[in-house]
């Protein structure tokens, strides 16, 4: 007898056919002569449904057992199911309960739990219905995200999570240290002396691994960056996690607006796939979370993104028939609500906002010709703000080391990424896509700690 996925015998299952199940308990409903289980294995969001008759060996035992969150082995022959809702169901000749769940005590009962309550049980939630398709989603972008890149030839590069440097230059870093803090060495000045430390100085997580994937970039043109990155930024907003995983493809002989194009086909790409992959997750979003998940996958797809420069763009924000919360002038930084209504309001799809003015923008970005404003991109998704940040990159050392002075990063730091200007250098650019603000994106959740099996956020590192 087989071992076989729900998802799979679902969909091509024939009746007569034997087949065995392993997964976790549902339901369960007693009738006078049979009872229904509906078994799922996290495969498809619809679970399987189980047939038990009193000929069932140890039935009324096994019954007993059989309560939601129990683990279970299935074995028998699939049949019509004459009942609505699934095409096929399983005539049980063994069942075998491998670990039971006391229903006074397992907390996901089948009833509707809020989110809020199912983040406190995150060793659990997984079991769900809307973490199932969360996870299901997930797993089929990261698939599609390695698939874009691999069809066209780009290399997908390991950078450090332990890195000296600030890329973002926006000092939100978590400190990586093997010292003793009941008993910190000093030095003279009184400052900690991390000359001490693990690594002779001062470490970090990485924010990004764009300066090391720029490395990469110029030994291999196209490359990739797929992992983890932590934020020490105290956000707490439904778009911030402290620790969350970016996609950053790095391309040599490429310009801002070759950049635009890989990061617009990307998300299409990306769009089109999970739709193919996961229909019945994305149903199921449209149904129960956001009601405009498919037209959204659909527009994204189908229609070109809106390219606009941030020049224009505050001159649309200062025009907008509506007051915002912080304020709209040249110079500043474009808010989450200036973004939304943008691509929300305005445009009602993607926007990408490029020529940022250079105060706001890390010392990496190529600096125009006007010298008000550098080569930058963010991608502007509806409802989500910025989901894309990016660049065409600084090429030329001398302007690259002024730009290094004035923004006070430490140069030294950073001589080797400066030796990629004395060797070789050519114009090259790249982006960060947020993948958490993808899934959201993609998913409708309105919480980007509901996209991520374990969320780190500020005053939270639970399970
Ligand atoms: O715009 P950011 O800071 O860009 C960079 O880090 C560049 N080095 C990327 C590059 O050019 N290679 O971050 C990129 C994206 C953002 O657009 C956003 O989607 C996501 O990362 N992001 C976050 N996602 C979740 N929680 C946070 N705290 C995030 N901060 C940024
Ligand atoms: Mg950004």
């Amino acid at each position: 007898m087989v071992n076989r996925r729900i998802v799979e015998i679902l969909r091509t299952g024939q009746p007569d056919e034997s087949v065995t199940i392993k997964g976790w308990v549902r339901t369960k409903r007693e009738l006078k002569d049979f009872a229904f289980t509906e078994v799922n294995d996290g495969s498809s969001m619809v679970s399987l449904q189980v047939i038990l008759n009193p000929d069932l060996p140890d039935y009324e035992n096994t019954l007993k057992q059989l309560n939601t969150g129990a683990s279970v082995e299935v074995s028998g022959v699939l049949v019509p199911s004459p009942g609505k809702g699934q095409r096929i169901e399983i005539k049980a000749s063994q069942v075998k309960v491998y670990g039971e769940a006391n229903p006074e005590a397992y907390p996901l009962q089948k009833k509707r739990h809020s989110f809020e309550f199912l983040r406190t049980i995150g060793h659990l939630r997984a079991r769900t219905n809307t973490m199932g398709a969360v996870f299901r989603v997930r797993n089929a972008c990261a698939s599609a995200i390695h698939e874009f890149f691999q069809e066209r030839g780009f290399l997908w590069v390991h950078t450090p999570i332990i890195t000296a440097n600030d890329c973002e230059g926006a000092g939100e870093l978590f400190t990586v240290s093997s010292l003793n803090f009941q008993n910190l060495p000093k030095t003279e000045a009184g400052e900690c002396d991390y000359s001490r430390d693990f690594f002779g100085k001062r470490a970090y997580l990485t924010v990004s691994g764009q300066l090391q994937a720029e490395v990469m970039a110029m030994a291999f043109r196209d490359v990739y960056t797929f992992g983890p990155t932590f934020r020490a930024e105290n956000s707490n907003t439904s778009r911030h996690l402290a620790e969350f995983w970016m996609v950053e493809p790095e391309m040599a002989f490429c310009d801002l607006s070759g950049d635009m194009d890989l990061a617009e086909q990307f998300l299409k790409h990306l769009f089109k796939s999970v739709l193919e992959q996961c229909p019945e997750d994305m149903e199921f979003f449209n149904k129960r979370i956001d009601d405009s998940v498919l037209s959204t996958a659909e527009n994204i797809i189908n229609n070109q993104f809106e390219r606009i420069t941030y020049t224009e763009a505050i001159a649309l924000l200062e025009k907008a028939d509506r007051q915002f919360e912080y304020p709209v002038s040249w110079g500043l930084d474009l808010q989450s609500e200036h973004e939304r209504y943008l691509a929300e309001e305005l445009f009602k799809k993607p926007v990408i906002v490029t020529d940022y003015p250079v105060g706001i923008k890390a010392f990496y970005m190529r600096l125009s010709d006007d010298e008000q404003t550098v080569r930058a991109m963010d991608v502007l998704a509806p409802k989500i703000g910025e989901i894309i940040g990016g660049s065409q990159r600084e090429e030329r050392l001398d302007i690259l080391e002024k730009r290094i002075q004035s923004q006070g990063v430490n140069p030294e730091e950073l001589w080797w990424y400066l030796d990629l200007r004395r060797y070789g250098t050519v114009e090259h650019a790249g982006f960060g896509l947020g993948f958490e603000r993808l899934v959201q994106f993609m998913t409708g959740m309105g919480n980007i700690r509901d996209v991520i099996p374990f969320p780190r956020t500020p005053l939270s590192a639970d399970f």
